[in-house]
């Protein structure tokens, strides 16, 4: 049976490798940008790493935390938090000076309408960031959808591919990783830019998008029939690694699962789980959004959670009444219109 509790323990409790990373990561982390998605559970992982290390080191979660019971958990858990808008006068100045930043703060939703606050958040902000913490290590969350679509049959697009965002959110995005080259290039501030493909957390992600859609009768378009995604505690725990990674100039780096994931093979499995066939519509285009982590694999070692157990992790979850985000990733989108 499924519980949130059970949930959680999966998502922050740390590997061996991290345990052994987080000791060599000098002073404290703050994490900005982390009520969203993944922050909370990253910022867990961080501290159960350093309490089973025997170290201490504060964790300091900082976000407008928009919905306030989500610091309040937090702060239970032994997390520090500020809620603060960062865009506000002020704000980050009032930041002390730290070691180590996982740099989370993202628009992307809702920018079609409301472009500027889009290209405010994702590059104004970086710039205040990137000035303030010219000394910090940072680990600069970005996406796998600054690339091309590339063929399906290509293996996907490595580390150092050429960019070409389609839209405001991925031409931002790109513009927020620009912003932290340029301090990696001008201030030797260390950057590792994190390129990120779809994380699954059962409460939300593309699983869960499709599983949702074939409880609900609804037709599941081919077109975008391939994606790559990655168990969100793989992804949270090599954020904290990857501090160990930055550098000047900036490194990047892929992250996402090792498989090219079909949709019909995927909601196939789930509709199997769920007792329900899914229902089809059209023909896989020839291309796709798909990242190659191999350097990501070879740095950190493969993922411990296979494509075919989150599939049926995911199934399980909404079986037993799981709590879901509902915010869909809209992975299918091709135009680049969030
Ligand atoms: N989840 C994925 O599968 C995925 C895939 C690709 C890339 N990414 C990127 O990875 C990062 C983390 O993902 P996520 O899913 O956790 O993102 P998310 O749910 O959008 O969370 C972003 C967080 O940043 C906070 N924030 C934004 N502007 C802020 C401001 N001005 N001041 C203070 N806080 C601010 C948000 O505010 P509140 O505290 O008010 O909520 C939110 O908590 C993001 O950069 C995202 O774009 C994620």
């Amino acid at each position: 049976m499924w519980t949130e509790e059970r949930l959680e323990s999966l998502l922050t409790t740390p590997s061996e490798g991290l345990i052994e990373d987080i000791k060599k990561i000098q002073g404290d982390i703050y994490i900005l940008g982390a009520g969203g998605k993944m922050g909370p559970s990253l910022a867990l992982l961080a501290k159960n790493a350093c309490t089973a290390a025997g170290i201490d080191k504060k964790i300091c979660a900082v976000s407008r935390f928009s919905n306030p019971s989500i610091a309040k958990e937090l702060n239970q858990r032994g997390i520090e938090t500020i809620s603060m808008d960062l865009m506000a006068e002020g704000a980050i100045d009032s930041l002390p000076y730290v070691d180590n930043i996982i740099y989370m703060a993202a628009k992307k939703f809702g920018t079609k309408g409301n472009e500027s606050e889009t290209w405010a958040t994702n590059v104004m902000l970086p710039s205040l960031v990137a000035r303030k913490f010219k000394g910090s290590k940072i680990v600069v969350f970005s996406s796998g959808n600054l690339y091309p679509m590339v063929p399906i049959h290509s293996g996907g697009s490595i580390d150092d591919s050429p960019t070409a965002p389609i839209g405001d959110y991925a031409m931002s995005t790109l513009g927020r990783e620009r912003i932290f080259e340029y301090a990696a290039n001008e201030y030797n501030t260390k950057v590792l830019i994190y390129r990120l493909n779809y994380a699954i957390d059962l409460r939300y992600g593309v699983l869960s998008d499709l599983a949702n859609k074939i409880l609900n009768d609804e037709v599941i378009d081919l077109h975008s029939g391939n994606f790559n995604c990655i168990w969100q505690g793989y992804a949270n725990e090599v954020a904290i690694r990857s501090l160990l990674f930055a550098s000047s100039p900036a490194t990047r780096l892929n992250i996402t699962g090792p498989e090219t994931v079909s949709v019909r093979y995927a909601a196939g499995l789930l509709g199997k789980y769920l007792g329900k066939a899914p229902k089809f519509m059209g023909i896989e285009s020839d291309t796709a959004y798909l990242n190659n982590a191999s350097k990501c694999f070879e740095i950190f070692g493969y993922p411990s959670v296979s494509l075919n157990q989150l599939i049926q992790w995911q199934a399980e979850w909404i079986l037993d009444g799981g709590h879901q985000l509902n915010i869909p990733t809209h992975f299918e989108e091709r135009e680049g219109n969030y």
